[in-house]
């Protein structure tokens, strides 16, 4: 990570800090509301969750309170973070730092730059079905480098929460359910955010989280408490940070749940043993927002100074937002509760971040880069497009209604396709309302011949009267439905993951009028969509896709773009089957016809549309499906047809399954995935080499297994629609 001079200018530093010098490293600041209203902070956020003040009028206050940028604490080297994307107060309390503080240690500034800053790029389980790995570490990469123009030198990102259920909100800012694409993932984005090295203003320090399986919250409940056997984490929701880790992750935020009774925050565990010990993280790990403090509330520890002495022996190394470690862990030195050594561990891994990101050579955002942050350079938003069209997953197209031929006229209704803020996606925090393109936008900036009708959305009422009217004066009507931002994302879960609303009664009225329909669905979350897949004739997920959603779906609608995204999360037919998931066990006795089989009386046997699923305006044959034997693994082959008229691009996807073992394996398991675009009529031999030692798993004690027996190789269309040989392994 550092080279042997930049050690020793660590040691050399932290050989001359006092403890306090050393505490005020472990405590992340950020700026803090005070003043302009007459009740103290705690008291307002109580005020707006008890409903004495609106949403509205609680952003209004906001935007009028003055701040308190701890400019003090900073100069006495009581701050080692801090969080904004203002490069200019950046530079000013870098200053402070850096020219006022004893030692001028620079203050990393962090930040949630989750799928883009100012270019928003789509959300991640929307990209993570993109299924292209280049395409996670070129947006990343943007990211990156618009970070450090803005004064950020470390992104709270990226989040790698294998999510199984989508009652969770989060689902949306995860990578999906499967732990190997979410690997693949993970590796890219950390070569993205970290790799261009070439100048300090390309990379900045990534920190994967949370960590972890805060995903599994029990009934998909946001903060929930999460249990489950050690095979189960180290197969499911361990691996992203293993890849993260590999592809030289430098930092990890600690999550807020539970695991197995021991919250995250203060996991030895898992901070110590697993991060920091098996995967050998060189860097360091913060808390989630006010993570130490709820280790009280959890239940775990007395009062905040015991929650503090539990996290800096845990392994966690710093503390976003509650000041416990800056008020107590001198104390806890002092009486031995914590050592110095623990402290020294800790300062060491965060100082080593500063000095590997350049802050100690270059701490200021130059003039000139913060003046080119006026407008989204054409690079950028062209990798927002390209990944938004690489993200829209075709779901159903029956009569081939789309494309659309542009002598059609479009009538397009929905409030959803007219509102800029509802593109961008949960964790957009830097955007711009002019940077966005709607798709009503989209489809006039593509020469469509459109009319908008407001008919309503999400929320609210719908008038029947513009739908009638739309349906009236339209050869088509193209509705887009689906979730405000607001409704995925953190402290967003649902008990009913269908479509919100009375949209569904929109879309009805459409269907009565015998106008062809095209629904595209705008969401955060995969959603129950039972009655959808049975009554819909043509259904595209659009997710939110960023700053470029309605050029990209204009694209996709309009035919210039054919559409190759696929799920890489489960669409559930209804929501009382989450979680459900792709991956799963067999079980004793697997869901069929027979009643006393594992399945529901009121709900299909599978979901509405399977993890990998996507169709194009083409069609693929795969056939002369070979397995060979090679020294250390199989060559897998499979010939891929484009049998339609016009080129399109297949990501065939390698499963695996492990028939009989000694602990019960999931039915299908992702192990390798390539995109190939064929034209009409082409043809492709495409192979995939599986090495033996990716045909194990983690066992309960932790070790990882590869055992002799029956296999089954997979490989298809999506985790449903396979050719498949059984092959004997030995190892
Ligand atoms: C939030 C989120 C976390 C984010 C942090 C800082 O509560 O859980 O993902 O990075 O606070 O905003």
């Amino acid at each position: 990570m550092l080279t042997q001079t930049q050690k020793n200018r660590v040691e050399e530093l932290l050989s001359q800090m006092t403890l306090d010098e050393k505490i005020g490293q472990m405590n992340q600041e950020s700026p803090s509301i005070v003043g302009g209203f007459d009740v103290p902070f705690p008291e307002l956020i109580e005020m707006l969750n008890d409903g004495r003040i609106t949403q509205e009028e609680f952003g209004k206050i906001m935007s009028t309170a003055e701040r308190d940028f701890h400019e003090d604490d900073i100069r006495a080297g009581l701050v080692g973070s801090m969080m904004g994307d203002d490069p200019v107060k950046a530079n000013e309390l870098q200053k402070i730092a850096v020219e006022e503080s004893r030692l001028g240690i620079p203050l990393i500034m962090g930040f949630d730059v989750i799928h883009g800053l100012r270019t928003v790029y789509p959300i991640a389980i929307a990209e993570a079905g993109s299924f292209d790995e280049n395409l996670f570490e070129r947006t990343a990469r943007v990211a990156a480098k618009e970070s450090r123009a803005h004064g950020i030198n470390w992104n709270f990102a990226p989040m790698l929460d294998v999510a199984r259920d989508s009652r969770w909100g989060r689902v949306s800012e995860g990578p999906g359910e499967d732990p190997y694409l979410a690997s693949v993932f993970a590796g890219a984005k950390i070569r993205g955010l970290q790799g261009d090295r070439s100048s300090v203003e390309n990379y900045v320090a990534a920190c994967m989280k949370h960590y972890i399986a805060y995903s599994a919250c029990e009934s998909g409940r946001d903060y929930n408490t999460t249990s489950m056997s050690v095979s189960q984490l180290y197969n499911v929701y361990l691996p992203p940070f293993r890849a993260a880790v590999e592809a030289g992750a430098l930092t990890a935020m600690a999550s807020f749940n539970d695991l197995n009774g021991v919250p995250c925050t203060v996991n030895r565990w898992t901070l110590r043993d697993i991060l920091k010990g098996s995967l050998q993280m060189p860097g360091f790990v913060v808390s989630d927002a006010n993570g130490i403090r709820e280790c009280v509330t959890h239940g775990i520890a007395e009062d905040d100074a015991d929650a503090g002495v539990q996290a800096a022996n845990a392994g966690l190394d710093m503390d976003m937002g509650t000041h416990i470690f800056r008020d107590h862990l001198r104390k806890a030195v002092e009486d031995g509760k914590v050592s110095m050594d623990v402290i020294d561990d800790a300062v060491r891994r965060i100082l080593s971040v500063k000095m590997w990101l350049g802050l100690f050579d270059h701490p200021y955002v130059p003039e000139e880069t913060i003046r080119s942050n006026a407008v989204i350079p054409d690079e950028h938003r062209a990798v927002a497009l390209e990944a938004a069209k690489k993200s829209i997953v075709l779901l159903k197209n029956e009569g081939q209604v789309l494309p659309l031929d542009r002598s059609r006229k479009i009538s397009l209704i929905g409030n959803l396709a007219d509102m800029s803020e509802e593109v961008i996606g949960a964790w957009a925090m830097s955007w711009k309302r002019e940077d966005c393109v709607t798709i009503r936008s989209g489809l006039e900036n593509a020469g469509a011949n459109v009319t908008y009708y407001p008919c309503g959305g999400p929320e609210g009422e719908i008038d029947f009267a513009q739908v009638e009217k739309a349906c009236r004066e339209g050869d088509v009507v193209v509705a887009v439905v689906g979730e405000l931002v607001s409704m995925s994302g953190e402290a967003s879960s649902k008990a009913d993951t269908r479509i919100p609303g009375k949209q569904r009664e929109m879309l009805q009225a459409v269907l009565e009028s015998g106008k062809p329909l095209v629904t595209v669905l705008m969401n955060g979350r995969p959603l129950a969509l039972k009655w959808e897949k049975e009554n819909l004739p043509v259904l595209v997920e659009a997710w939110h896709l960023g700053i470029e959603m309605g050029n990209a779906v204009a694209a996709v609608l309009m035919g210039d773009e054919n559409p190759g995204g696929r799920l890489a999360s489960t669409m559930p037919a209804m929501t009382g089957q989450c979680p459900i998931y792709y991956n799963h066990p067999n079980t004793g006795r697997p869901g069929s016809k027979s009643k006393f089989t594992s399945k529901y009386l009121d709900a299909p046997l599978g979901p509405a549309f399977p993890f990998g699923y996507g169709l194009s305006y083409t069609t693929f044959a795969y056939s002369g499906l070979t397995v060979e034997e090679l020294e250390d693994g199989y060559q897998i082959g499979v010939t891929v047809k484009n049998t339609g008229d016009r080129t399109g691009t297949e990501t065939v996807q390698l499963y695996m399954q492990d028939v009989t073992a000694s602990l019960v394996r999931p039915v299908r398991e992702l192990r390798g995935f390539r995109k190939v675009t064929l034209e009409a009529g082409e043809e492709q031999r495409v192979v995939f080499l599986l090495q033996k030692k990716n045909l194990g798993f983690w066992n309960n004690q932790g070790t990882y297994v590869t055992e002799d027996g029956l296999y089954v190789f997979y490989v298809g269309a999506n985790s449903e629609d396979c050719l498949c040989e059984r092959v004997m392994v030995k190892f």
